[in-house]
């Protein structure tokens, strides 16, 4: 089972959008698929259920805000606990592999305060014991809660922030996924994204070789690549205005990038999540949505290879 985060600080470069489709493909590949929505505005979640179901069926003890919570009340629920298989994407799979998903909640932004204020503590020892335990504790879940048989992939959807809770990702994955626009500010992101993300496991494990009475385990997430979303092209290719910003990102020390990318194309995206069912599954009406499908077809096949399937 490998544990993957998808994240950028910048905001709507398709992170959620690419979560969902690489999910649905690889799930419609027999492989099982487990999704974790992490942002608060639960866009991964309203991909996949109705809000009246949320409302109904989650909102009040069923997401991971009420997983976080619980660890405040002495008994903290079981990941697996909040594990739901969203209806409408499985009938779409009909019977391949498997996609599930533990929802998010609106409310999760307060869950970040709430953490830190639990940093910090009256000695340095106490402090970091604190720093590793609030860091660590989506990692211990997936390691305690959860199956590795059950699942291939456990994909999780950042938001568009360095807080706690997207820190608590970044500690637990294998790899991260880094999708971009590629523009000028979410290219510029991306550098800032690595210095980030090496300076919090550099202090993870740093603290990890300091906790007293045992070790914890190190960390070394690494970055599976740059897979670039909203591509217009002419000819085939990334038109002239958006093939800088591909070239610069080629040139970031440490970086690769995927040498399929995500098409853009508003139709397609904007009303997909009301369906519950991702883009890649639709199936096409159009060419130009065909070589949408076939273009995220690719994107899979290459993440697969990246992860050495
Ligand atoms: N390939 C695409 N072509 C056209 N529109 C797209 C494409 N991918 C995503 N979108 C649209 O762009 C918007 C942002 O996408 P998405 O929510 O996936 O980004 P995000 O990075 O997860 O955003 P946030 O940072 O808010 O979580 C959505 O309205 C989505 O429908
Ligand atoms: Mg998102």
């Amino acid at each position: 089972m490998r544990v993957v985060s998808v994240i950028n600080y910048k905001g709507g470069v398709g992170k959620t959008s690419l979560t969902a489709n690489l999910a649905a493909q690889l799930a419609w590949q027999k492989r099982n698929v487990l999704l974790v929505d992490l942002d608060a505005q639960a866009s991964l979640t309203f991909s996949f259920i109705t809000p009246d179901i949320w409302e109904k069926d989650f909102s009040e003890a069923g997401t991971i805000k009420s997983w976080f919570e619980s660890f405040d009340s002495g008994t903290p629920l079981s990941l697996a606990s909040l594990i739901d298989t969203p209806k409408r994407v499985q009938q779409a799979l009909r019977g391949r592999g498997r996609l599930d998903i533990i929802y998010s909640h609106l409310g999760l932004i307060n869950v970040d305060l709430e953490l830190a204020t639990k940093l910090g503590g009256a000695s340095l020892a106490q402090a970091k014991k604190n720093f590793l335990s609030i860091h660590r504790r989506l990692a211990d879940g997936i390691r305690h809660d959860i199956d590795s048989d059950q699942y291939d992939l456990i994909l999780i959807d950042c938001p568009p922030n360095f807080n706690i809770v997207t820190k608590t990702a970044i500690i637990a994955s294998d790899y991260m996924l880094v999708p971009a626009r590629p523009d000028y500010l979410s290219t510029l992101g991306i550098s800032y994204l690595l210095r980030s993300a090496n300076s919090l496991v550099k202090d993870y494990n740093d603290f990890a070789d300091l906790k007293e009475g045992q070790k914890a385990d190190k960390i070394a997430p690494k970055v599976l690549g740059v897979v670039f979303t909203m591509i217009q092209e002419y000819g085939n290719q990334p038109i002239s205005a958006q093939r800088p910003f591909i070239k610069q990102t080629a040139s970031i020390p440490g970086i690769s990038i995927f040498s399929n990318y995500i098409k853009r194309n508003d139709s397609l995206f904007a009303g997909a999540p009301q369906y519950g069912v991702p883009v890649v599954l639709h199936g096409y009406n159009s060419g130009s949505h065909q070589s949408v499908v076939e273009g995220l077809e690719a994107v899979c096949e290459e993440f697969g290879r990246a992860l050495g399937w």
